[in-house]
Order: C-alpha cells, then sequence, then structure tokens
C-alpha cells in the first residue's frame, strides 16, 4: 500500500521510521517524485502548493500531518469527494499546553516588569494577584483548547472558554456563539487563541475585539496568524490598551525581518514552535485512519468541510 507525503516543511525520515515500526505494509512515497500517481490512494500532506492533488486520481482519503487543516481549506481544488482527516497528536497538545502555561505565568509573575526593575536595579516586589484573580480566555475550546482550559484550571485561575458551538468542561466557564464574543473577552484578562482558522475566524482577533478586552490585558496567538489583524494589534498595543502580546504564529511565515512585531517592545515572537507534531506519536493515528477507511469504518478526526475543524 503507498501513502503519499507531502510537505513542505517536515522531512521523511522519521516518519518513514515511525511507520517501518509499525506498518511495514505501507510505503511513502516522497512527493514530487511520484513514478506512479496512479497507485496512490492515500495522502498524508502538510502545507502543500494548491492544487497538486488532483493529479493522484485515486487518492481516496487524506490526513493532515498536523492539528491545524487550513492548509487543505485553502485549496480550492481540493478533491470535493474526498475525507480528511486532521491529527490529534498527544504529544502536539501538551506541546501547547506547556506553551500557554509558560506565556500565562510570563505575565501572572509579572515577568515582564521585574525584568524591567532589574535593568534598572530596583528592588521593588509589586503587589501581585492571584491565580483566582487572574482571568483567563481560551478561544477555541477543542482538543488543545480543552487541555489548555484544564491545564490553567489546575492552577487556580479563573478560566473561561470561547466556541462557536457550544461546549462543557469542567472548572471552566463556558462562552458559545458569535453574540457571547464581546462578552467573553470583556471578562478576559489574558487571552489564548487556539481557534481553528475558517473564514468565521479570520481576522477575528480585530480592533473590536482588542476594544471589548479590558484595558492592560496580554494577547497569545498560538492557532494562526491569520486570526490577527495586524494594524489593529499594533495600534492597541501602541494606545497602551494591550500590555503585550506573544505571537508564534503571523502573517506570513517567517515573518519578514522588516516586520514591525520584531522589534516592538510589548511584542515576543517565536517562530511557530509552540509545539510541533511527533511522528512517534502522530504514525500510529494516520495508520489507524487507514485501516479504518479499508474496513468501512468511519474514520476518527474527520473534518466537517462546512465547520472548517
Ligand atoms: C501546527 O500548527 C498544526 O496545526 O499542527
Amino acid at each position: 500500500m503507498k501513502l503519499l507525503f507531502v510537505s513542505s516543511t517536515d522531512r521523511i525520515e522519521p516518519w518513514r521510521q515511525a511507520f517501518a515500526r509499525i506498518a511495514p505494509d505501507i510505503e511513502l512515497v516522497a512527493w514530487p517524485d511520484v513514478p506512479d500517481p496512479d497507485a496512490i490512494e492515500f495522502a498524508a500532506v502538510w502545507k502543500y502548493p494548491p492544487g497538486e492533488l488532483k493529479r493522484f486520481r485515486n487518492l481516496k482519503f487524506v490526513s493532515s500531518l498536523g492539528a491545524g487543516i487550513d492548509h487543505i481549506l485553502g485549496d480550492a481544488e481540493f478533491p470535493a469527494d474526498i475525507p480528511f482527516v486532521r491529527l490529534i497528536d498527544p504529544t502536539l497538545t501538551s506541546g501547547m499546553v506547556e506553551y500557554a502555561l509558560w506565556a500565562t505565568l510570563r505575565y501572572h509573575r509579572q515577568t515582564l516588569e521585574y525584568e524591567a526593575l532589574q535593568r534598572s536595579a530596583q528592588w521593588r516586589p509589586l503587589p501581585a494577584p492571584t491565580t483566582a484573580e487572574r482571568r483567563i480566555g481560551i478561544a477555541g475550546i477543542g482538543a488543545i483548547g480543552g487541555a489548555i482550559a484544564q491545564a490553567h484550571a489546575r492552577l487556580g485561575f479563573d478560566v473561561a472558554g470561547w466556541s462557536r458551538s457550544a461546549r462543557t468542561i469542567e472548572g471552566v466557564r463556558a462562552f458559545s456563539g458569535a453574540e457571547s464574543w464581546l462578552p467573553f473577552l470583556a471578562r478576559t484578562d489574558i487571552l489564548i487563541c487556539v481557534l481553528p482558522l475558517t473564514p468565521s475566524t479570520h481576522g477575528i482577533l480585530d480592533g473590536r475585539a482588542f476594544a471589548a478586552l479590558p484595558k492592560g490585558a496580554y494577547v497569545v496567538n498560538i492557532a494562526r496568524g491569520g486570526h490577527v489583524v495586524d494594524r489593529d494589534l499594533l495600534a492597541a498595543l501602541d494606545c497602551g490598551h494591550l500590555a503585550h502580546a506573544t505571537l508564534d504564529v503571523t502573517t506570513p511565515e517567517p515573518l519578514p525581518p522588516d516586520h514591525p512585531f520584531w522589534r516592538h517592545p510589548q511584542v515576543t515572537v517565536t517562530p511557530h514552535i509552540a509545539s510541533l507534531t511527533d511522528p512517534r506519536t502522530a504514525a500510529p493515528q494516520v495508520v489507524d485512519n487507514i485501516r479504518r477507511f479499508i474496513s468501512g469504518r468511519p474514520l476518527l478526526n474527520r473534518v466537517d468541510r462546512a465547520n472548517g475543524y
């Protein structure tokens, strides 16, 4: 059985090793040198050139190599009848939880303020809110956002989550639907965005959203650069309404060297490293779904094209 591997960023070797260990019957074929495109029935893809998959006429199902599937949804020529799935990789999820906690605790424990005080050799304890007094808002409470929300709740933070359709997570105040977006933001001191990027969430972190956050709020984006309207974020930081932003994702990626985010004193940029898919934990899911497909069982983590997640 042949699995087409298409990625503009991943190296195939670790995936090949992971597949060889658990499914020696599945051979990985590295795009773009595919001698017999008609022999390809399955594909695992990450940020591939749009339109590329349509030459594989016998393709039956596609797996994203990451949690996000915006690269597939953004491919206008992706064959309409082919189902596709995302990965919910435990290693990826725990990396996202770690990054979110790091950003939150850095803000919550006033790291930026103490670094500034240290630069001027000032020994000055600041009044410190407890976790119960710090309101965390997680935009997107699916597999990843839910885990982030729970990790914050365990530390005693006052946690709320927003999602398009109603979801409940123990210890987390749930907001859902467009009408609760601004009320959710109004009670959020540290906003963590893990939304899927869809036409309805594109540019959702705009001037209106930033104005709805309380003065002095922090923004952490670990979803996609497309969620943020960059000039609105810069304006909200420059006028002092927002205190700081942590951006692991940008538009475009890599962020061009002259982009104002790089040198802005109230912005931390990291190069989309919050978390990475681990072939060792992710390959079993791709294999499981291929086996499910072959035996006619329902696919796991199948993406609903209309919802975009
Ligand atoms: C990473 O950004 C992913 O979607 O897996």
